[in-house]
């Protein structure tokens, strides 16, 4: 169960989410937990979750180790820091800040693994593309240039995460059939690629609106792994309710 807090809150707010956070999931041990909090609040968080089972996560990397690129992070600056995950291909990167392609992608993904991070890649299709029906064509599109370019060896060790843009921050979250059958073409993609047992073995993570009025009709389908939570995340007892649903 993860949190994507984006671009929001400093360290000391992240200092007071913990505090708060913490005691609410103590009893927690059904599932992996992860935030991601701004590049920023990295060392904070790190600190503040000390011992609490609570992974951190970087919500984007460049994918050199070093170098001139003014303004950005490598993978290896953010386990250096005690991150273990990061985000890529997030939609809001994709289509907003960044534009980053399929391509982007699949380099970030490939530095973030070298680093030793988990990366969790995010793929959904948008609002026109959703009506027009074509949400399984992005998904192919995306599967096949940002994912289906790793080794075995890489597949086995990421996480996907499903997040249509149409559902993202808009309270129109996916219904459980969506995203239940979304997640099984993702999955069927990832069959013919790397095999049946893989496939079997990769965890899909459902984002976009996830909220604890929503999270008990998603998490009911065998087909949805785990949630990557905006919003809701950002508050200690709303995303503890969403983690203790998991
Ligand atoms: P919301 O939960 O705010 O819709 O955001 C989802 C998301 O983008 C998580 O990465």
């Amino acid at each position: 169960m993860a949190g994507n807090w984006k671009m929001y809150k400093t360290p000391q707010d992240t200092a007071r989410f913990f505090i708060d956070f913490r005691p609410l999931i103590a009893n927690v041990n059904h599932c992996e937990i992860v935030i991601f909090p701004p590049a920023i609040d990295i060392p904070e968080a790190v600190a503040s979750a000390a011992n609490s089972g609570i992974a951190i996560g970087g919500q984007n990397i460049y994918w050199a180790a070093e170098g001139a690129f003014t303004g950005e992070i490598s993978a290896q600056m953010i386990r250096a820091a005690g991150a273990a995950w990061v985000l890529v291909g997030h939609s809001e990167r994709r289509h907003h800040v960044a534009h980053e392609a399929d391509g982007d992608v699949l380099k970030k993904t490939q530095a973030a693994l070298s680093a030793g991070l988990t990366p969790v890649i995010c793929v959904g299709e948008k609002l026109e593309e959703h009506k027009a029906g074509k949400a399984n064509d992005v998904l192919v599109r995306q599967f096949a240039g940002g994912i289906a370019g790793l080794t075995e060896e890489q597949f086995a060790r990421i996480v996907i995460a499903y997040e249509p843009v149409w559902a993202i921050g808009t309270g129109q979250v996916a219904t459980p059939d969506i995203a239940s059958n979304a997640h099984k073409l993702i999955r069927s993609e990832a069959e013919k690629r790397f095999g049946d047992t893989a496939a079997q073995q990769l965890r899909i993570l459902y984002g976009g609106s996830v909220k604890p009025d929503n999270i008990q009709g998603l998490m009911r389908e065998p087909e949805i792994d785990g949630t990557l939570v905006g919003g809701a995340s950002l508050d200690p007892e709303s995303f503890a309710e969403i983690v203790k649903a998991a």
